[in-house]
């Protein structure tokens, strides 16, 4: 794909087009269509994930990605490598540059960690996710998502519910569901609200407000690993601001219910609501492989 960035750091260093391409090319992979971007056997680019924080998707769905394409995948182990001993990301990058690694996915609890390697990359970087910053590969995986659905953002409302200020997947997701046409309602304490919000952007603390306006629910999880304060809503949260089967089933619309993982079981969703139709977070957890086997081949094929 043409101009497609050296450092995937934000949703906003694409351009409509090329998230257009992006969910094409996903969907010709997941249909089994797209075996162009595979790699030659003896032209196998090396993959790496230096992950500083804990992961189960993310990490796991870039790993099968880059072995589907046909490259080698390193899982760089941070709890045991110079990094522990000082070295700084830049010197460890680099290194892995020099060893012949040729894009490297990282995850990081720094907000805008990366953004120091945009002007001068050692090497390929997709962001995995930074501190409360952005994680664009999971709203690009979750825009593939709505689209399989059905769920053109185009004039649809999103209630997104839950701890929306310490989200990066939200400020990726609302980045994308804006430019797409897509409405926004902000749901929960305000203690998990941002203090302002501009575009097409509403904020409410009721959730029968969000649950009334929106086409498509996106549940958050309590990041409490990100606040600095203490979190007094938490223990009646699931009272307030939880989902389960029989609420949804109150509903007049019956609107799905879409979730990055991991989900706190009986805090956002309950259990019965997780294993019933309304929860798509199992279709984003398949859609992620595809949706990284594209923005691979982007990354590596420039
Ligand atoms: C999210 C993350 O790490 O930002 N998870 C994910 O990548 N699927 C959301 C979260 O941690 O709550």
């Amino acid at each position: 794909m043409s101009g497609f960035p050296k450092i995937l750091e934000s949703t906003q260093d694409l351009s409509k087009g090329q998230i257009s391409t992006l969910i094409s090319m996903a969907k010709s992979l997941k249909e089994g269509q797209n075996t162009p971007f595979f790699f030659d056997q003896d032209k196998r680019p090396f993959l790496a994930t230096l992950f500083l924080e804990n992961s189960t998707r993310t990490k796991t769905s870039f790993a099968i990605a880059a072995q589907k394409l046909g490259a080698h995948y390193i899982d760089f182990d941070v709890s045991t490598s110079s990094l522990k001993k000082g070295e700084s990301l830049e010197e460890t990058l680099l290194t892995l540059k020099y060893q012949g690694v040729n894009a490297c996915v990282i995850r990081t609890p720094n907000s805008g960690e990366l953004a120091q390697f945009k002007k001068d990359p050692p090497l390929c970087i997709i962001n995995g996710g930074d501190g409360t910053n952005q994680h664009p590969t999971q709203a690009l995986l979750d825009l593939f998502t709505l689209y399989e659905l059905g769920l053109d953002p185009q004039g649809k409302t999103f209630a997104i519910i839950g701890d929306i200020a310490h989200s990066r997947v939200a400020s990726s997701l609302v980045d994308l569901l804006t430019r797409f046409g897509g409405k926004i309602v902000f749901c929960g304490p305000k203690e998990c609200l941002p203090k302002s919000v501009s575009g097409p952007v509403m904020l409410t603390e009721s959730l029968d407000e969000a649950l009334e306006l929106c086409d498509v629910i996106y549940t958050l999880r309590i990041q409490k690993e990100r606040h600095t304060g203490p979190t007094p809503y938490y223990d009646s949260y699931h009272k307030l601001y939880g989902l389960n089967l029989q609420k949804m089933q109150g509903l007049k619309k019956a609107p799905v219910i879409l979730h990055p993982g991991p989900v706190n079981i009986g805090v956002e969703l309950s259990k019965d609501l997780v294993r019933s139709p309304f929860y798509k977070g199992y279709e984003q957890v398949i859609n992620s492989i595809y949706m990284r086997m594209a923005i691979i081949s982007a990354t590596l094929g420039n």
